[in-house]
């Protein structure tokens, strides 16, 4: 697997467990993904033991105390972008699509379908946290669902299997259903798996409106906004705001063209919608 491909991969695999056409069934009825699971690609596998087995509560608050700071780069939205699509360099040409392409397809669906600015803005600049691959990051660091750290892990999770290897499983107050959480607490007290999403999230905290901090934050959150799990961390809060996270999702999974989209001609749009929410350099 070259460098990068499993970003792609992650992706690719996502719409085979979600396909659009929801007749496939995909979930057996142990609630598991089990036919799916032994259909997938060895190295979507790996990925996924990779992310299961080390993705663990203290390794998430590393990375936040790494990342948090915002000391790595100034850069625009479109510098980010064009930073992003280096991604693609050293990726699976059979897979690829550019990482600007999606970015501008998720938007411009958006866009087609009369949402508002600042939905449009959040469809352009969803997966713009994958830049922490070019900052070192290893793919199961930076994609994949994504789940709560410090509680037991769903077996609706994906490849639940991995999760025996997590040195989490073993210790007993993170096993729990609610492990080191109170009852409807609410997500924002949740320390979620570490990757791009969360990442992003804190970059645009202070700039966007709050659906669209819930989009960016939950968008690979499967186990909560596909498959119903962790509503115990919830609170009414969060479930209203949820609405807004399962709106955005048919846009990121099922926008993806390989008719390619001319960035010369839609960039004066998308340049006044980013001046007006995010205009100059920001603190990546
Ligand atoms: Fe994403
Ligand atoms: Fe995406």
């Amino acid at each position: 697997m070259s460098a990068h491909a499993g970003l792609e991969a992650w992706e690719e695999d996502l719409l085979k467990r979600y396909p659009e056409e929801q007749n496939e069934c995909t979930v057996s009825d142990d609630g598991t993904f089990r036919d799916y699971e032994s259909n997938t690609r060895p190295e979507v596998r790996e990925f996924y033991r990779l992310n299961h087995r080390y993705q663990t509560l203290e390794f998430a608050r590393q990375k936040k105390d790494k990342y948090l700071k915002f000391d790595q780069r100034r850069m625009t939205i479109w510098e980010g972008l064009e930073f992003l699509d280096q991604l693609i360099d050293d990726s699976d040409p059979d897979i690829h699509l550019p990482q600007i392409e999606h970015l501008l397809q998720t938007a411009e669906a958006i866009r087609h379908d009369g949402h508002s600015r600042w939905f449009i803005l959040t469809g352009l600049i969803h997966d713009l946290g994958k830049i922490l691959c070019l900052f070192g990051e290893e793919q199961w660091a930076v994609v994949g669902d994504t789940f709560p750290l410090g509680c037991r892990f769903s077996d609706k999770i994906v490849f639940h299997e991995f999760f025996q290897d997590n040195p989490d499983t073993n210790v007993a107050e993170y096993s729990t259903r609610l492990g080191i959480y109170e009852e409807g607490c609410g997500l924002n007290n949740v320390t979620m798996s570490w990757g791009h999403d969360e990442y992003l999230y804190h970059v645009m905290k202070d700039h966007l409106p709050e659906p669209a901090l819930y989009m960016i934050r939950y968008h690979s959150f499967y186990p909560a906004h596909r498959e119903g799990e962790y509503n115990e961390l919830m609170n009414d809060h969060d479930r209203q705001m949820f609405e807004w996270v399962r709106a955005f999702n048919p846009y990121d999974l099922y926008t993806k063209s390989e008719e390619r989209v001319d960035v010369e001609e839609l960039k004066p749009f998308y340049d006044d919608l980013i001046n007006e929410y995010l205009p100059g350099k920001l603190s990546w």
